[in-house]
């Protein structure tokens, strides 16, 4: 079967059910918007689990995410949605592009969160937006806008402390949205090592994808080391 749209780490496919779409989670990882590209066996069933597991936890808290159910090793069955063209940034540690652009050192910790917007095209290398330029690009209304910082807001609320209970700093995400038919908004794409950036809060050490970016370690020694973290939970 042909996949309705393939990215870089992930294939989607129609399903017998008009408004459920199926997710193939695929081994390969990329990093500066593909420039660097590796594959790695296991890394699509682990960020499936985990994935899997981020929304699970976000549904039990009243975040209505596109998330349907984990059916096999790789795949997961989810909502059908249009994705907004942005993604959604929420910061609690200044690290990676936002250290580079504004000169702060990587691990100071805001005193508020940070949410940004960054214009989803590849062939512009996904730059950051502001509001009246997302406004410009008529990609979204400032409505819609406070309602995705508000919901991205409440992600983090309920995430930050879920890693920190397990002795990990959420330092960073990256979110994305989509629209059901009837215009709903919900939580879509993944939640996964490859999105956010995860540090161990006595070491230090990185358990997300920058192993991979920076050249620092083994991805699938990490991601699995983060998913018995988690307790290994499939759930
Ligand atoms: P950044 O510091 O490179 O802007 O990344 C911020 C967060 O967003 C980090 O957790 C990694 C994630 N991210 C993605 O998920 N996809 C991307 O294409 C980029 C650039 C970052």
């Amino acid at each position: 079967m042909q996949p309705l749209y393939e990215g870089k780490a992930k294939r989607l496919y129609t399903t017998q059910e008009q408004d459920v779409l199926r997710i193939v989670y695929k081994d390969e990882a990329t990093a500066f918007n593909g420039e660097k590209k590796a594959e790695f066996a296991g890394k699509g069933e682990l960020n499936n689990r985990l994935t899997s597991h981020f929304f699970e936890v976000l549904e039990a808290a009243d975040i209505p995410t596109h998330f349907i159910e984990r059916i096999s090793e790789r795949e997961q069955l989810v909502r059908r949605v249009t994705i907004i063209p942005l993604e959604v940034v929420v910061r609690n540690v200044v690290a990676g592009s936002l250290s580079k652009r504004l000169g702060i050192e990587e691990g100071t910790v805001l005193e508020t969160p940070i949410v940004e917007f960054y214009y989803k095209d590849d062939s512009l290398g996904d730059p950051l937006v502001t509001r009246a330029h997302i406004n410009l690009l008529k990609i979204s209304t400032t409505e819609e806008l406070d309602l995705l910082e508000q919901e991205a807001n409440r992600v983090n609320a309920v995430l930050r402390p879920y890693f920190d209970e397990k002795g990990i700093t959420l330092v960073d995400f990256k979110l994305e949205y989509g629209k059901t038919p009837t215009g709903e908004i919900l939580l879509a794409d993944e939640i996964s090592p490859d999105t956010c950036r995860l540090w161990d809060k006595e070491t230090g050490d990185h358990l997300d994808k920058d192993v991979f970016r920076r050249n620092i370690g083994s991805l699938i020694d990490t991601y699995q080391t983060l998913f018995n973290r988690l307790g290994g939970n499939t759930q």
